[in-house]
């Protein structure tokens, strides 16, 4: 078996800022990367940003930006979010750098020559969301998306086709010869029988937007974002050394886009010339989390944004949530209380708790040392706290090696759990009365103390802070993987006798359930349901108007009060509020959420066009005859090729925004104060 492991996520459509969905896939693909390189394998950890196509070129537009400006902004959100998390990618790659540019067009070279890319035409029903087209027999019964539920567009093509229906076969007999190329079997399943219906050549190329890689002699159209995006994973190991972790091990994808890793990537490769033996080893598809049950909107995100997250209850705590609560192939739920259960129950009162009253008996009788265990007094209960010892380390390995991150834990929960049982039992409060058993209270607590060393291991890929940490309090260095160096604790008696401990602050926060209280009311919690709050700060990047330049944003300010930076009067004072009577409204061509209004804010030049960004929360028709407040002296702007001459304001998700109007009744271009 290879020593390396080189492992994937989907790298991440830029129209959208890091989510908990998103970290899930990070942080599973980051504690994979952990566990093989502490198993001494070499790793590789690769993630990124999917930075072209048409969705991501319409949302730059409606934000008046132009498309490298918004990606640059974006995928440096992606850049930023991940260590935070302790996610530590050897690489993170972006689709619009040069490096990667070459290997795709070099790719499209490659299945050219091999007679598989050929001109033709194509029409069909397109969704913008997913980048792909649909027959009309998978539209829901209202005609739209069947994921994003969102209205297709009638899309027609001349352009570049990927002979797909010649690799058929070809990918039945790889599917039928690697049974771990897909995983779940669910999902195996899934793709064996599409691909059984038969595949019909693949639309490649664009004409109709720019925002893409350029196809190799024919600039006039771009690559299909797809086939641009699944390239990443080899154009980033195609330079130099890095070339030696080719093929992924292990490539990470969500269900929704199994189906691209499974079919089209590996026929895209055999197209290029790979072998069946150079195609990536499994592609494993995780379920989807929903929020208190509900599906991940936009609206519900930042209660959860897993940053906030992170620096509110311990980036490790719910790196072990995100693992522990969900098998990795099912869907699951997030909630805060879920959360906060998993981190009192598993890691407080069972971890946390066997290091706090462990350690008190080893400063106490032993000098702050690890004790010295007397193989004389070996009872059956260390005996069998040693032989679960090692199955539960077994069991962590395999499951580890079976892609079971949540049973793997488990294993280490349960050796821990294991444990205080046998600190009950063996009741060293009382061996401590009695100085002739000083003896036998060394042997327990060494056998607790060396418990907690393994669990330190075993849990390290998915807290690596606090696995560090109790490390520490035990006098242990910090984990540091080796290549070929097995770390795993396979052996028992790491624990030196005589060796100073180093006792701390308790490992975890003990949550009360006041404190329980308090943190569902600062997370805006309510009755197990997250409360909606404006999420248009938290995921958009700055908009290129008067008040805020096109170019990246900067840190913000320390906030002064409320959490918000103030400004002079006189900076307020420039700001030219009035009331504005919305005459006429339609929608963009093109856009989800930009409406044309013609407002009337009683100018002798009659109504104003305004650009407003709120379609996916009102229908034109609904705005017609409303008053409402408007910025009125922004400096024009173009989105989507339209004049915009003002602003409207309103609050808050983006998919569910409440515009700003009077109580009563005033006539139009009265100044709003
Ligand atoms: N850019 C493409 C991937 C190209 S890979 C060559 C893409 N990007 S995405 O940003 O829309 O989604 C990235 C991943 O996030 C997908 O694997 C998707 O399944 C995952 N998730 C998005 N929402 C999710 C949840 N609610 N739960 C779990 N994962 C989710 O698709």
């Amino acid at each position: 078996m290879s020593n390396r492991f080189y492992v994937t996520t989907p790298i991440y459509y830029v129209n959208d800022a890091p989510h908990l969905g998103t970290a899930y896939t990070t942080v599973a693909a980051d504690a994979f990367a952990r566990q093989r390189s502490l198993r001494g394998m070499e790793t590789r950890f690769l993630t990124g940003t999917d930075e072209h196509g048409l969705k991501i070129d319409r949302s730059a537009r409606e934000l008046g930006l132009e498309p490298q400006a918004f990606v640059d902004q974006i995928s440096s959100k992606f850049r930023d979010a991940w260590p935070k998390l302790l996610c530590e990618p050897s690489d993170f790659i972006r689709t619009t750098e040069p490096r990667h540019k070459k290997v795709a067009q070099d790719l499209w070279e490659r299945c050219r020559a091999n007679g598989d890319i050929f001109e033709g035409e194509h029409e069909g029903w397109y969704c913008v969301s997913c980048e792909q087209f649909y027959p009309e027999k998978d539209l829901t019964e209202e005609k739209l998306c069947p994921i994003h539920k969102r209205a297709v567009e009638w899309t027609k093509e001349t352009g570049y086709f990927f002979r797909l229906s010649r690799y058929q076969d070809k990918l039945l007999e790889h599917y039928e010869k690697h049974p771990e190329f897909v995983q779940p079997e669910g999902r195996r399943n899934e793709v064996i029988s599409f691909v059984k219906e038969g595949l019909k050549d693949l639309s490649i190329s664009r004409t109709t937007f720019q925002w893409g890689i350029p196809v190799p002699n024919d600039p006039k159209h771009v690559m299909y974002v797809w086939f641009d995006a699944l390239t990443n994973y080899l154009s980033a190991v195609s330079g130099g050394p890095e070339k030696r972790f080719w093929p992924p091990t292990l490539q990470l994808v969500g269900k929704d886009i199994v189906r691209f890793h499974a079919i089209y990537w590996p026929a895209f490769l055999l197209s290029a010339g790979f072998g069946a033996d150079e195609l990536p080893k499994t592609v494993f598809a995780h379920g989807f989390l929903t929020i208190n049950g509900q599906k991940m909107g936009k609206s519900l995100r930042n209660t959860v944004e897993p940053v906030r997250l992170a620096e509110y209850f311990g980036a490790g705590e719910v790196r072990y949530f995100l693992l522990r609560e969900v098998a990795l192939g099912q869907d699951g739920d997030f909630s805060h209380k879920k959360l906060i259960s998993r981190i009192r129950a598993d890691l407080a009162a069972t971890l946390g708790n066997l290091l706090n009253r462990t350690l008190p008996f080893a400063v106490k009788h032993f000098d702050g040392a690890v004790p010295k265990p007397s193989a004389e007094l070996d009872t059956d209960r260390e005996r069998a706290l040693r032989a679960k010892t090692r199955s539960l380390v077994d069991d962590a390995a395999a499951a580890w090696d079976a892609l079971e991150p949540h049973r793997a834990l488990e294993c280490a929960i349960a050796l821990a759990m294991e444990c205080n049982g046998y600190f009950d039992a063996r009741a060293p409060w009382s061996l401590a009365k009695d100085p002739a058993r000083k003896d036998e209270l060394a042997t327990v607590i060494y056998h607790v103390l060396e418990v907690l060393r393994v669990c330190s291991v075993l849990l390290w890929a998915a807290l690596p802070d606090k696995c560090d940490a109790l490390r520490a309090q035990l006098g242990l260095d910090p984990l540091h993987p080796v290549i070929g160096v097995d770390k795993w604790p396979l052996e028992w008696g790491g624990l030196v006798a005589g060796s100073k401990l180093a006792p701390g602050a308790p490992l975890f926060r003990n949550i009360t359930k006041d404190d329980e209280a308090k943190i569902l009311q600062d997370f805006g919690v309510t009755d197990g349901e997250t409360k909606v709050t404006d999420t248009k700060a938290a995921d958009k990047p700055a908009k290129a108007d008067a008040t805020t330049p096109a170019t990246p944003s900067k840190p913000a300010e320390a906030p002064a009060t409320g959490g918000s930076t103030t400004i002079a009067f006189d900076d307020f004072a420039k700001v030219e509020l009035k009331l504005g009577e919305v005459k006429s409204a339609e929608r963009v061509p093109k856009s989800d959420k930009l409406l044309k209004l013609q407002v009337d804010l009683g100018e002798p030049s009659g109504p104003r066009q305004i650009i407003a960004g709120i379609g996916l929360s009102y229908q034109p028709e609904q705005l017609v005859g409303k008053k409402l407040v408007i910025v009125a002296n922004l400096a024009p702007r173009k989105l989507m090729g339209h004049e915009s001459h003002g602003m409207v304001l309103a609050c808050g998700p983006t998919d569910g925004l409440s515009i700003t109007t009077i109580e009563k009744d005033q006539p139009a271009g009265t100044p709003v104060k």
